[in-house]
């Protein structure tokens, strides 16, 4: 569970201490991973998510803020200066990445797991784009690191439920949803 999508945590991002990183859909399982994963390296991090895992990013060190309205004047305030990178990890919706590139000033510093056609077409990153160029999922220890953490009680992982295995119908809508709210796992 705790290494869905880890080609884009912190440390292929290349994410540097003293930078700042906007994790927006941070309510996300890949969000949620990614704020607690870039204040390792030194980052202060900024996220965007709705009200259910708010508390818990705050208590992870991030300033977090909604997403929808008025975001992207929100984030600017907060962050009171550039912004180094985000990392779009929300649930495909249309404006994401024109919001977020407002943000950066940059489509470069913008990279997305999920709105991958608008990030395409404006000239923003793309994880598996950059993944297929790279010949795939880069082979570091990093995966091992976070199973580390993750056993150490040092990277938390919410589930929302657990299903039988027989269940997995039930287990598939929540998951595809769109707000789990954590991740969704299935018993056998
Ligand atoms: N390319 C890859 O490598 C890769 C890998 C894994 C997943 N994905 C994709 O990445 C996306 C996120 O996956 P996940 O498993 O982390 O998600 P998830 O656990 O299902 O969570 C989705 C969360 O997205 C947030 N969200 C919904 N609409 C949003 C919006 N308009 N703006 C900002 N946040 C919004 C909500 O957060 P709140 O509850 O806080 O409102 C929602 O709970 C999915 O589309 C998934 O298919 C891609």
């Amino acid at each position: 569970m705790v290494l869905q999508s880890p080609q884009w945590t912190p440390e292929v991002m290349n994410v540097k201490a003293g930078e700042v990183v906007l994790v927006h859909g941070a309510g996300g399982m890949v969000g949620y991973a990614a704020v607690q994963l870039a204040p390792r390296r030194g980052a202060r991090v900024m996220a965007t998510a709705g009200p259910t895992f708010a508390g818990d990013l705050e208590r992870f060190g991030a300033t977090v803020t909604p997403y929808g309205e008025g975001m992207v004047e929100r984030v600017r305030s907060l962050a009171d200066g550039p912004i180094d990178h985000v990392l779009d990890a929300s649930r495909p919706n249309q404006g994401a990445i024109a919001a977020l590139i407002e943000i950066t000033g940059d489509p470069k510093h913008v990279v997305t797991i999920s709105n991958h056609d608008e990030a395409r077409s404006q000239g923003a990153r793309v994880n598996i784009d950059e993944l297929l160029t790279a010949g795939g999922i880069p082979s570091s220890g990093f995966l091992a690191d976070y199973a580390r953490l993750a056993a150490a009680g040092q990277l938390a992982v919410p589930v929302a439920k657990s299903f039988p295995l027989a269940e997995w119908r039930a287990a598939a809508e929540l998951s595809l949803s769109g707000a789990p709210h954590g991740k969704v796992v299935l018993v056998p």
